[in-house]
Protein backbone atom coordinates (compact mmCIF):
# COMPACT_ATOMS: atom_id res chain seq x y z
CA UNK A 1 0.00 0.00 0.00
CA UNK A 2 1.26 3.74 -0.38
CA UNK A 3 2.62 5.36 2.22
CA UNK A 4 1.30 8.63 3.46
CA UNK A 5 2.37 12.13 2.97
CA UNK A 6 2.29 12.46 6.44
CA UNK A 7 0.66 10.64 9.54
CA UNK A 8 -0.47 11.63 13.43
CA UNK A 9 -1.17 9.87 16.03
CA UNK A 10 -4.36 9.27 15.01
CA UNK A 11 -4.50 9.85 11.06
CA UNK A 12 -2.98 9.21 7.58
CA UNK A 13 -3.04 11.68 4.64
CA UNK A 14 -2.27 10.55 1.41
CA UNK A 15 -1.69 12.35 -1.39
CA UNK A 16 -3.20 11.33 -4.68
CA UNK A 17 -6.18 10.55 -6.70
CA UNK A 18 -8.94 9.54 -3.81
CA UNK A 19 -9.98 6.50 -6.19
CA UNK A 20 -6.24 4.86 -6.99
CA UNK A 21 -5.50 5.57 -3.27
CA UNK A 22 -8.73 4.19 -1.92
CA UNK A 23 -8.74 0.91 -3.99
CA UNK A 24 -6.04 -0.06 -1.51
CA UNK A 25 -8.23 0.04 1.19
CA UNK A 26 -10.14 -3.05 2.07
CA UNK A 27 -14.22 -3.15 2.18
CA UNK A 28 -16.02 -1.18 5.15
CA UNK A 29 -13.26 0.15 6.65
CA UNK A 30 -15.02 3.76 7.75
CA UNK A 31 -17.71 4.17 10.11
CA UNK A 32 -18.66 7.74 7.83
CA UNK A 33 -17.56 9.90 5.02
CA UNK A 34 -17.50 13.50 5.84
CA UNK A 35 -16.11 15.45 3.20
CA UNK A 36 -16.44 18.35 0.88
CA UNK A 37 -15.91 17.76 -2.95
CA UNK A 38 -15.40 20.26 -5.64
CA UNK A 39 -18.63 21.67 -7.30
CA UNK A 40 -17.33 23.45 -10.34
CA UNK A 41 -18.00 22.16 -13.65
CA UNK A 42 -14.84 22.97 -14.98
CA UNK A 43 -11.66 23.51 -12.83
CA UNK A 44 -11.24 27.33 -12.45
CA UNK A 45 -10.17 27.20 -8.92
CA UNK A 46 -7.40 24.24 -8.97
CA UNK A 47 -9.96 21.98 -6.82
CA UNK A 48 -10.84 19.96 -9.36
CA UNK A 49 -14.80 18.92 -10.52
CA UNK A 50 -17.34 17.76 -9.62
CA UNK A 51 -16.96 14.62 -11.66
CA UNK A 52 -14.35 13.56 -9.28
CA UNK A 53 -17.05 12.94 -7.09
CA UNK A 54 -19.36 11.19 -9.11
CA UNK A 55 -16.35 8.89 -9.97
CA UNK A 56 -15.43 7.95 -6.57
CA UNK A 57 -18.58 7.14 -4.91
CA UNK A 58 -19.00 3.41 -6.11
CA UNK A 59 -15.37 3.09 -4.39
CA UNK A 60 -16.62 5.22 -1.08
CA UNK A 61 -19.82 2.61 -0.65
CA UNK A 62 -17.06 -0.58 -0.93
CA UNK A 63 -15.25 1.35 1.77
CA UNK A 64 -17.70 2.06 3.79
CA UNK A 65 -18.98 0.06 6.49
CA UNK A 66 -22.44 -1.59 6.32
CA UNK A 67 -24.38 1.08 8.72
CA UNK A 68 -22.35 4.02 8.43
CA UNK A 69 -22.74 7.93 7.32
CA UNK A 70 -21.80 9.90 4.20
CA UNK A 71 -21.39 13.52 5.54
CA UNK A 72 -21.13 16.11 2.41
CA UNK A 73 -20.96 19.63 1.97
CA UNK A 74 -22.54 21.11 -1.17
CA UNK A 75 -23.67 24.39 -2.25
CA UNK A 76 -27.99 24.71 -2.73
CA UNK A 77 -27.21 25.81 -6.67
CA UNK A 78 -26.52 22.22 -7.33
CA UNK A 79 -28.88 20.22 -5.45
CA UNK A 80 -30.72 18.93 -8.18
CA UNK A 81 -27.01 16.53 -9.40
CA UNK A 82 -25.88 15.57 -6.36
CA UNK A 83 -29.11 14.24 -4.63
CA UNK A 84 -29.54 12.04 -8.06
CA UNK A 85 -25.57 11.08 -8.24
CA UNK A 86 -25.39 10.28 -4.53
CA UNK A 87 -28.66 8.68 -4.06
CA UNK A 88 -27.47 5.58 -6.81
CA UNK A 89 -25.49 4.16 -4.15
CA UNK A 90 -26.61 5.73 -0.50
CA UNK A 91 -30.20 6.75 0.87
CA UNK A 92 -31.19 10.41 1.91
CA UNK A 93 -31.57 11.20 5.29
CA UNK A 94 -31.97 15.15 5.97
CA UNK A 95 -29.82 18.08 5.65
CA UNK A 96 -28.81 20.92 7.75
CA UNK A 97 -27.90 24.45 6.59
CA UNK A 98 -24.70 25.51 7.39
CA UNK A 99 -23.97 29.70 7.68
CA UNK A 100 -21.00 30.31 5.79
CA UNK A 101 -20.39 33.73 4.46
CA UNK A 102 -16.88 32.99 3.09
CA UNK A 103 -18.49 31.07 0.20
CA UNK A 104 -17.65 31.37 -3.38
CA UNK A 105 -20.71 30.38 -4.32
CA UNK A 106 -23.14 32.53 -6.85
CA UNK A 107 -26.58 31.90 -6.28
CA UNK A 108 -29.31 32.55 -7.82
CA UNK A 109 -30.27 35.96 -6.10
CA UNK A 110 -26.75 36.79 -5.97
CA UNK A 111 -23.90 35.43 -3.58
CA UNK A 112 -25.08 32.81 -0.79
CA UNK A 113 -24.12 32.84 2.61
CA UNK A 114 -25.11 29.51 3.50
CA UNK A 115 -24.12 26.19 2.38
CA UNK A 116 -25.99 22.51 2.40
CA UNK A 117 -24.98 19.92 4.46
CA UNK A 118 -26.65 16.80 2.98
CA UNK A 119 -27.11 13.52 5.31
CA UNK A 120 -26.83 10.44 3.34
CA UNK A 121 -26.60 6.63 4.66
CA UNK A 122 -25.79 3.11 4.10
CA UNK A 123 -27.59 0.74 5.38
CA UNK A 124 -29.33 1.69 8.71
CA UNK A 125 -26.39 3.64 11.10
CA UNK A 126 -28.09 4.46 14.31
CA UNK A 127 -28.76 8.37 15.05
CA UNK A 128 -26.09 8.94 18.03
CA UNK A 129 -27.88 11.62 19.51
CA UNK A 130 -31.14 13.77 18.37
CA UNK A 131 -30.62 17.57 18.22
CA UNK A 132 -32.35 20.60 17.18
CA UNK A 133 -30.37 23.18 15.42
CA UNK A 134 -30.69 22.10 11.44
CA UNK A 135 -29.49 25.47 11.17
CA UNK A 136 -25.57 24.91 11.96
CA UNK A 137 -23.40 28.44 12.79
CA UNK A 138 -19.79 29.06 10.92
CA UNK A 139 -17.25 29.30 13.50
CA UNK A 140 -14.07 27.91 13.86
CA UNK A 141 -12.85 25.72 17.07
CA UNK A 142 -11.02 28.40 19.02
CA UNK A 143 -7.32 26.00 19.80
CA UNK A 144 -7.66 24.76 15.54
CA UNK A 145 -4.97 27.36 13.65
CA UNK A 146 -6.40 28.60 10.68
CA UNK A 147 -3.57 29.43 7.90
CA UNK A 148 -6.30 28.69 5.52
CA UNK A 149 -5.11 31.24 2.50
CA UNK A 150 -8.65 30.28 0.36
CA UNK A 151 -11.02 30.63 3.11
CA UNK A 152 -13.62 29.49 1.05
CA UNK A 153 -12.00 25.74 0.85
CA UNK A 154 -11.73 26.26 4.95
CA UNK A 155 -15.10 24.48 6.31
CA UNK A 156 -15.96 25.88 9.87
CA UNK A 157 -14.17 23.14 12.78
CA UNK A 158 -16.82 23.84 15.18
CA UNK A 159 -19.44 22.93 12.46
CA UNK A 160 -17.72 19.82 11.27
CA UNK A 161 -17.68 19.36 15.20
CA UNK A 162 -20.94 19.26 15.54
CA UNK A 163 -21.66 16.77 12.86
CA UNK A 164 -19.14 14.41 14.20
CA UNK A 165 -20.56 14.28 17.80
CA UNK A 166 -24.20 14.02 17.43
CA UNK A 167 -24.14 12.01 14.04
CA UNK A 168 -20.94 9.95 13.89
CA UNK A 169 -19.77 9.58 17.52
CA UNK A 170 -16.15 9.31 19.21
CA UNK A 171 -14.60 5.64 18.75
CA UNK A 172 -14.92 5.85 15.05
CA UNK A 173 -13.15 5.85 11.85
CA UNK A 174 -13.39 8.45 8.87
CA UNK A 175 -12.38 9.10 6.03
CA UNK A 176 -12.58 12.79 3.97
CA UNK A 177 -11.76 11.85 0.06
CA UNK A 178 -11.12 15.69 -0.77
CA UNK A 179 -9.29 16.77 2.24
CA UNK A 180 -7.51 19.70 0.90
CA UNK A 181 -6.57 22.02 3.90
CA UNK A 182 -7.65 19.21 5.69
CA UNK A 183 -10.19 21.66 8.38
CA UNK A 184 -12.41 18.01 8.21
CA UNK A 185 -9.18 16.30 9.77
CA UNK A 186 -8.29 18.44 11.71
CA UNK A 187 -11.47 17.98 14.00
CA UNK A 188 -11.75 14.22 14.04
CA UNK A 189 -7.99 13.87 15.73
CA UNK A 190 -8.75 17.05 18.01
CA UNK A 191 -11.95 14.70 18.93
CA UNK A 192 -9.69 11.57 19.10
CA UNK A 193 -11.27 9.78 16.46
CA UNK A 194 -8.76 7.68 13.94
CA UNK A 195 -8.97 9.18 10.38
CA UNK A 196 -8.17 8.81 6.90
CA UNK A 197 -7.64 12.08 4.44
CA UNK A 198 -6.81 12.04 0.46
CA UNK A 199 -5.95 15.15 -1.42
CA UNK A 200 -4.57 15.18 -5.06
CA UNK A 201 -2.64 18.70 -4.73
CA UNK A 202 0.41 18.73 -2.91
CA UNK A 203 0.35 22.17 -1.88
CA UNK A 204 -2.26 21.56 0.33
CA UNK A 205 -1.78 18.78 1.57
CA UNK A 206 1.49 20.85 3.39
CA UNK A 207 -0.63 23.28 4.46
CA UNK A 208 -3.22 20.61 6.20
CA UNK A 209 0.27 19.18 7.91
CA UNK A 210 1.38 22.16 9.19
CA UNK A 211 -1.95 23.37 10.29
CA UNK A 212 -2.49 19.94 12.19
CA UNK A 213 0.84 19.97 13.67
CA UNK A 214 0.69 23.86 15.06
CA UNK A 215 -2.79 22.61 16.56
CA UNK A 216 -1.49 19.71 17.95
CA UNK A 217 2.08 21.25 18.68
CA UNK A 218 1.64 24.46 19.98
CA UNK A 219 3.77 26.71 17.77
CA UNK A 220 6.11 24.15 16.18
CA UNK A 221 4.95 24.03 12.33
CA UNK A 222 4.90 28.13 11.62
CA UNK A 223 8.54 28.03 13.24
CA UNK A 224 9.24 25.72 10.56
CA UNK A 225 7.61 27.13 7.80
CA UNK A 226 9.35 30.67 8.63
CA UNK A 227 13.06 28.61 8.51
CA UNK A 228 11.83 27.58 4.83
C1 LIG B 1 -13.63 22.01 -1.97
S1 LIG B 1 -11.98 21.47 -1.83
C2 LIG B 1 -11.90 20.73 -0.22
C3 LIG B 1 -11.57 21.74 0.83
C4 LIG B 1 -11.33 21.15 2.19
N1 LIG B 1 -12.58 20.93 2.91
C5 LIG B 1 -10.41 22.05 3.03
O1 LIG B 1 -10.53 22.08 4.26
O2 LIG B 1 -9.54 22.70 2.46
C6 LIG B 1 -11.94 20.07 -2.88
C7 LIG B 1 -10.61 19.33 -2.87
O3 LIG B 1 -10.72 18.17 -3.66
C8 LIG B 1 -9.45 17.89 -4.22
N2 LIG B 1 -9.68 16.93 -5.33
C9 LIG B 1 -10.40 17.12 -6.44
N3 LIG B 1 -10.44 15.99 -7.18
C10 LIG B 1 -9.72 15.06 -6.49
C11 LIG B 1 -9.39 13.68 -6.72
N4 LIG B 1 -9.84 13.03 -7.79
N5 LIG B 1 -8.64 13.04 -5.81
C12 LIG B 1 -8.18 13.68 -4.71
N6 LIG B 1 -8.46 14.97 -4.43
C13 LIG B 1 -9.22 15.64 -5.30
C14 LIG B 1 -8.90 19.26 -4.62
O4 LIG B 1 -7.50 19.26 -4.74
C15 LIG B 1 -9.43 20.13 -3.46
O5 LIG B 1 -8.45 20.26 -2.46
Amino acid sequence: MIEPYYETKLGKYFLGNNKDILSGFPDGEFDAVITDPPFFEKDKYNMGTYDAYVNVLPELFRVMKDDSWLIVYFPSTRLPEILEDTTKYFKYVDRFILEFRSTMVKGAFGDKKTLEVLVFKKGRPKVRERFYNDVIPGLEDPTIVTLHPRSSMWKPTLATAILITKIVGFDKTILDPFAGLGSIPIVAEKLGLKWVAIDKNPEYAEISRLIIKESVEPRTALKEKSRD
